[in-house]
């Protein structure tokens, strides 16, 4: 007998519980009711269409002469052409099998043989906006929330997007839970807080969570950060470091289900030097911050969500799962872009 002072110390095989689990994006055929970023607004200059992947379906970006952009669904009513291969002629997208046209509402507005256009030869037009050198499209039939503003007026500022190479092997959502996540801000990014963690100063909406804190780099500078997530898609900073501002953002689109598609945003105040000067600290931001976030990416990359055995330290980051527990879900253009 002398089993049980070793089976003291086995550990347990039953994993922990945990909380509840937060549903995958298009798990329930349902998707995340945010603004994700479709592509780079120069990606799409007037008079183009493209193509992109979108909650798992496909969906075309274009634009009219007088510079309108719009989101809609790929494929074409008549009989399924998608418009990627079209052709803009002025407002209108024309399908490239038969020539029927559609106008940026996404309404068919003539064939080209004078058939009249049936009139539910309609698109899916997604809430489209573009903004920080993107073009967005809101999941749903009308948006729930607004994009972020920095703390200056935007004519203030200079800005500088990107695109990240590949895409990134978790949805939106889980990169999202890293703003919540105090713990890994000091383990994984060597951040010093020169406060106790503002657990109780969070500021929540149902489409936000955003908190403050004071504190030093891994390479000595002092930051004072504002962030923040909005919905399920972006990452917002606003910082001062060493007593100089820059803003920062990770938008983060949606092309299928347990993928992200990164961009960054450097914004810098137009006000604090020449435009090489304001251009080298964008660069400067973004290297920065790609230093940052390539801390993140292999985590991301190789992780199995799952969190169980949380701590104290963990109390923002179990409201945010809570918060996307409750997140409001939905699929409105299901039957156009698949
Ligand atoms: S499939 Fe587009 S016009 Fe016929
Ligand atoms: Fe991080």
């Amino acid at each position: 007998m002398s089993t049980s002072l070793h089976a003291q110390h086995t550990n347990p095989r039953t994993p922990p519980p945990g909380p509840k689990r937060v549903l995958n994006e298009g798990e329930d055929g349902l998707f995340t009711q945010s603004w994700f970023p479709i592509c780079l607004s120069s990606d799409v200059p007037p008079e183009t269409v493209k193509g992109y992947d979108f909650l798992d379906g496909r969906v075309v970006v274009y634009r009219g002469a007088d510079g309108r952009v719009q989101v809609a669904s790929a494929y074409c009513p008549h009989m399924g052409a998608s418009l990627e291969v079209g052709k803009m002629i002025g407002d209108s997208l024309r399908c490239a099998f038969h020539h029927w046209e559609y106008n940026l509402d996404g309404v068919c507005t003539k064939t080209m043989v004078g058939d009249p256009p049936p009139p539910n030869a309609c698109l899916f037009v997604f809430p489209t906006q573009e903004r920080y050198g993107l073009v967005w499209a809101f999941n749903g039939d009308a948006p729930l929330y607004d994009l972020p503003s920095f703390p200056f007026p935007e004519d203030e500022l200079a800005f500088k997007t990107i695109e990240l190479p590949g895409l990134s092997g978790v949805d939106p959502w889980v990169q999202c839970c890293n703003t919540p996540d105090m713990q890994h801000i000091k383990a994984l990014h060597g951040i010093t807080f020169g406060q106790a963690d503002p657990h109780d100063l969070v500021r929540w909406t149902d489409h936000s969570c955003c908190y403050d804190f004071v504190g030093t780099h891994v390479n000595g500078e002092h930051v004072e950060n504002s962030i923040g997530v909005y919905g399920t898609s972006l990452y917002y900073q606003s910082t001062y470091i060493n007593g100089k501002w820059f803003g920062f953002l990770v938008p983060m689109g949606l092309p299928r289900p347990g993928k992200s598609k990164n961009f960054m945003v450097a914004a810098g105040k137009i006000s604090d030097g020449t435009p090489d000067e304001v251009a080298a600290w964008l660069d400067f931001v973004l290297d920065f911050e790609i230093r940052v976030v390539g801390e993140d990416l292999p985590i991301m990359e190789t992780m199995r969500f799952r969190p169980g055995t949380l701590t104290q330290s963990d109390k923002t980051f179990a409201r945010y799962l809570s918060f996307l527990r409750q997140y409001p879900r939905a699929h409105p253009s299901a039957d156009f872009i698949k």
